[in-house]
């Protein structure tokens, strides 16, 4: 870690964790904790707890938790190190660049760099070369002018397929690095010669929210397929988790960010002014996106093409969107046209005649009971009535008793039905919606509860049980922790993810650092975290912890020297060792 300890320091004391979670999370203070929903799973019962003393974060419901560092490291599925950055320019601060990067760190360095020269190289390929020339005029043949080029930095891959391998090598790129990046491959026969994985195609850099580019989209230029080809997975690139185009369209969201299929699209629409439009990167819309996107607006324009796997799309899209606590509305573009194909039929008007369609765009509700109304003849009793019933369990998935209400006397209206009778189908479905809701959480943390249970703990749940309340209490009171890392030592852990976690807080207590949860997270993972979390969370504090320190520890020795023989041989070599040393103790009575 070459991060300045102060430096850390002084940024967790600037750090205030509602601030943080607030950021992502609507809370609402319920006593003396916030609550919200949990942005890790999908519920509509708040299970995710802000502990603003503890300075820590929980969620029943699912089992995440830690510190605003987690937090951070786990909803924007950075690593330690960024997360910090993210917090500190959030505070103001820059984090000072070390010298002994880690080999992560610095792979996925290596690959932001060299994704930046293959852009400009693509670019210069396009502009400047006798190859380039045809996509050049591709690109023109589909209107999009030299301003709209540069400002999405589009390139051109040349058909060579050594070309940009070369250049990235002459700039002193290694062929693992360029590996990495999916930049390159390697040929499989006995040769192992690199070549560009992308040629004649034309090149969509994808940029993250600093305007890094993460990864490239190329398409070919022909019929040939595949039509596309991505980045896939890179240490820099998750295509679940980004969004074309939101680096531009988060400068200039007012409240809403409009939602196509393709990069194409998000093109001409930004060049047709229309600068918040974002798309998925080849894959139907994550959770994930969903709250990247809330975190910019509250409403999503859902812009898919009118074709049945547009329609699909867009219901799969409604129902990721509504729990991520986003408004909606749906523009099917008409005709069966694309985004970018509808701007571009209707020439110089096509900008406003679009803008109009959005203006118009119903709401989710409507375009569901829209959508649903065709597969039915209305005009037969019993269709209205299937109709009806399908229309009411749509209703029911609204949150807000008024809205339900208000859409209820719309489609009594509309069916010339008894609202009350609608009314009470819809209620029926809410109550339905609620048990199965309420039966999904129960089950979740039975199953929670049983993760930790079922931890490879030697088959000793006793001595389990004393080793977390050991940490909890180590973790709580500083002093406890000082006398007792000196007395119990790792080995006589008997379970083998204790043991590791103790280790670690002997090893920071050694060097003089802290062990509350705040301090902690450089040395876990966000896995472990979670559970160091939920055992302070659920932890009762004893009203004398120092003997019970004491209790938990004798506890812990007893159990340590009888295990069973199955135990015994299962257990791994340093629990082996320690228990043949315990029982020497007792048999020699000394130590
Ligand atoms: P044009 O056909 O040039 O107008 O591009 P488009 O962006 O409108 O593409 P389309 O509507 O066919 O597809 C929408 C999005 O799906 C694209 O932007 C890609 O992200 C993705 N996509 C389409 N075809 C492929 C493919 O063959 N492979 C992969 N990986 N993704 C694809
Ligand atoms: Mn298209």
């Amino acid at each position: 870690m070459s991060i300045p300890e102060e430096f850390v320091q002084e940024l967790k004391m600037r750090t205030d964790i509602e601030d943080v979670i607030s950021s992502y999370v609507t809370l609402k203070r319920s006593g003396n904790r916030l609550l919200g929903l949990c942005p890790f799973h999908r519920e509509k019962t708040p299970s995710f707890v802000v502990n603003k003393d503890g300075n820590y974060f929980h969620c029943f419901g699912c089992g995440v938790g830690g510190d605003p560092i987690t937090f951070i490291r786990k909803i924007e599925n950075v690593d330690y190190v960024d997360a910090l950055k993210i917090l500190a320019s959030r505070a103001g601060m820059t984090v000072p660049e070390g010298k002994a990067d880690d080999g992560m760190r610095k792979l996925k360095n290596r690959i932001l760099e060299a994704n930046r020269e293959a852009a400009r190289f693509f670019y210069g390929e396009l502009m400047k070369s006798p190859a380039g020339k045809d996509a050049l005029s591709y690109l023109h043949g589909r209107q999009l002018t030299d301003k709209t080029i540069v400002h999405f930095g589009l390139g051109y891959s040349p058909p060579e397929r050594y070309k940009l391998t070369n250049y990235l090598m002459s700039k002193g790129f290694k062929g693992d690095e360029l590996i990495a990046a999916n930049l390159i491959c390697q040929s499989k026969n006995g040769y192992g010669q690199y070549f560009d994985r992308f040629s004649d195609r034309i090149m969509f850099p994808i940029m993250d929210l600093g305007g890094n580019v993460i990864a490239f989209g190329g398409r070919i230029m022909t019929d040939i397929k595949p039509k596309y080809l991505n980045t896939s997975e890179t240490p820099v690139f998750n295509k679940r988790k980004n969004l074309f185009a939101l680096n531009f369209a988060k400068y200039v969201v007012k409240g809403q960010l409009i939602l196509v299929e393709g990069y194409m699209d998000v093109i001409a629409l930004h060049q047709a002014g229309f600068e918040t439009a974002v798309a998925t990167l080849g894959t139907a819309l994550t959770e994930d996106q969903a709250r990247r996107i809330k975190q910019y607006c509250d409403e999503v324009v859902v812009c898919y093409d009118s074709d049945e796997a547009g329609r699909k799309a867009t219901l799969r899209a409604i129902e990721i969107l509504r729990p991520a606590g986003l408004k909606i509305k749906v523009m099917n573009v008409p005709n069966g046209k694309d985004p970018d194909e509808f701007i571009k039929s209707y020439g110089e008007h096509g900008p406003s005649r679009f803008g109009l369609l959005i203006e118009k765009a119903p709401n989710d509700i409507d375009y569901r009971l829209n959508e649903m109304k065709k597969g039915f003849d209305l005009n037969r009793p019993e269709q209205r009535v299937d109709f009806l019933t399908q229309a009411s369990s749509v209703l029911a998935s609204i949150d807000n008793p008024v809205e339900r209400d208000v859409y209820s006397a719309r489609l009594s209206d509309e069916m010339n039905v008894q609202k009350q009778a609608i009314s009470s189908l819809v209620e029926s479905g809410v109550k339905h919606e609620r048990e199965r809701e309420r039966r999904e959480y129960r089950r979740r943390v039975n199953q929670n509860l049983s993760v930790q249970m079922n931890m490879n703990n030697n088959g000793n749940l006793r001595a389990a049980k004393a080793e977390e309340a050991i940490i909890t209490i180590m973790m709580i009171n500083s002093d406890i922790a000082d006398r007792v890392y000196r007395e119990l030592r790792p080995e006589e852990f008997v379970t083998g993810y204790n043991r590791s976690i103790y280790a670690v807080l002997v090893k920071r207590l050694q060097a003089g650092k802290g062990i509350s949860i705040s301090d902690v997270s450089e040395d876990f993972t966000v896995e472990e975290m979670s559970m160091l979390v939920k055992l302070i969370d659920s932890y009762s504090p004893e009203t004398n912890p120092v003997s019970a320190a004491d209790t938990y520890i004798s506890i812990l020795r007893e159990e340590g020297t009888k295990l069973s023989p199955e135990q015994i041989a299962g257990a791994d070599n340093d629990t082996i060792m320690e228990l043949i040393r315990q029982t020497q103790k007792k048999k020699f009575g000394h130590g």
